[in-house]
């Protein structure tokens, strides 16, 4: 999960980063008057959306006075930036920067570890240095179990060319960032720019936080920072219900036992559906080993409130899954839905208990329920019903 970079600061303050004061305002009033109560001088308005060159796109204003607060803020609310439309602004204490400079931290899953990045040439146009000069963005390995403890943070800040007498304090810094990457659970700590002032002081000046959503067990307060507004409801929903779902763009939902059905599901789904113009899967629904047949009755009723959904494929093999429990949860859904359920279904089932499943589903001999004994017959099946979208 992305932060916004309010929260960012937020955490990082929590950690003993050094931040500026940032208050964040939905209207131009309410970014008035939070410019008016952090002492009415000079102060920046900024974006608050979780996509990079804000700053580029005109999202990041210098304002002098309440007033000019109340313009700017007027000016990026409402705006777009690369397909995110900007709800709220930062208002940010301005500083007086002498200089800006570049540090993240993240997991670098192709080397199986982490990665420091630190350069003195931090701001806007990072992404083009690390392109054009990438001997000036100094990358160093770290490793999880040491991290970054004050020998990797003197020898970041050294390789990265740091002048000799801002080490210690740049180093000071980048230790309280791992311990944000650490204590957080993140996959990334991104800070850029991180600034010396005129006056000396050093001060993270933007903050780009990912969580790692595994992690969320240990984090309870982490839930308070996911953007409800932005959650796709039918993800919302399936994760309420302990559901491993995943949108996708597609007509045939989808649910399988176990990631690697599931995935070859999308594939054989995807390939069939060439031949009905380009049908592809609505979804990725796992339901897990062992799931009963309640789990199947939540499953089908997350996919059958997808609008996009035209027919559905429930792809089962039987291991620790037993197919009667299957069949008594798709059974049961369609029973719970009733007028609601108007889509077809097609089920293939195999493996444990596959003679009772089948019985089961025949003896209902529901309406819209086709049994196909093959993955490959179901999927062309599933495609096929999506594209005439029959019911
Ligand atoms: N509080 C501040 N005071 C003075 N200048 C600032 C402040 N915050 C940002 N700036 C200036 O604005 C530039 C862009 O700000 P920022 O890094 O937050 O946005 P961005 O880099 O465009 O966004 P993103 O990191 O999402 O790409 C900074 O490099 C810095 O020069
Ligand atoms: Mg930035």
């Amino acid at each position: 999960m992305d932060l916004f970079e309010y929260q960012a600061r937020d955490m990082f303050a929590a950690h003993g980063v050094p931040v500026l004061d940032g208050r964040v305002a939905t209207t131009p009033e309410e970014a008035k008057a939070a410019a008016e109560a952090m002492g009415g001088g000079t102060v920046v308005v900024k974006a608050q959306v979780k996509t990079g060159g804000r700053g580029k796109a005109g999202g990041v204003k210098l304002a002098h006075n309440p007033d000019e607060v109340f313009e700017k803020a007027s000016e990026i609310l409402g705006m777009d930036i690369k397909g995110h439309t900007v709800h709220q602004v930062m208002i940010a204490q301005g500083a007086k920067i002498a200089e800006e400079y570049y540090f993240s931290v993240l997991l670098d899953r192709s080397n199986r570890t982490y990665l420091a990045m630190a350069s003195v040439e931090g701001g806007m146009e990072i992404e083009q240095l690390a392109v054009e000069r990438p001997e000036a963005l100094a990358r160093v390995p770290v490793d999880a179990l040491t991290g970054i403890d004050q020998a990797k943070a003197d020898e970041i800040v050294e390789k990265a060319g740091f002048a000799p007498e801002l080490r210690a304090e740049i180093a000071s810094v980048i230790t309280k960032l791992w311990d944000v990457f650490v204590k957080e659970d993140a996959t990334l700590v991104e800070v850029n720019p991180l600034v010396r002032t005129e006056d000396g002081s050093v001060v993270a000046l933007d903050g780009k936080v990912t969580l790692d959503e595994n992690a969320e067990f240990r984090h309870a307060e982490h839930a308070e920072l996911v953007d409800a507004a932005s959650t796709d409801p039918l993800e919302a929903k399936a994760k309420s219900l302990n559901l491993n779902y995943v949108k996708l763009d597609g007509s045939v939902g989808i649910i399988g036992n176990g990631a690697g059905l599931v995935m070859s599901t999308l594939d054989v789904v995807a390939y069939a559906g060439e031949k009905y113009g380009d049908v592809k899967p609505a979804n990725f629904l796992d339901i897990g080993g062992g799931a009963s047949a309640q789990v199947m009755a939540n499953g089908l009723d997350v996919i059958l409130n997808d609008a996009q959904v035209k027919s559905v494929f429930v792809n089962v093999f039987g291991g620790i899954t037993a197919c009667d429990e299957v069949a008594k949860g798709i059974v049961s859904a369609l029973g719970i839905l009733g007028d609601e359920a108007t889509k077809p279904l097609v089920v293939r089932l195999d493996g444990n208990n596959v003679e009772e499943g089948r019985r089961i589903l025949a003896e209902a001999a529901h309406p819209l329920v086709t049994l196909v004994d093959t993955m490959d017959g179901a999927a062309d099946k599933a495609a096929e019903l999506a594209s005439t979208g029959k019911a």
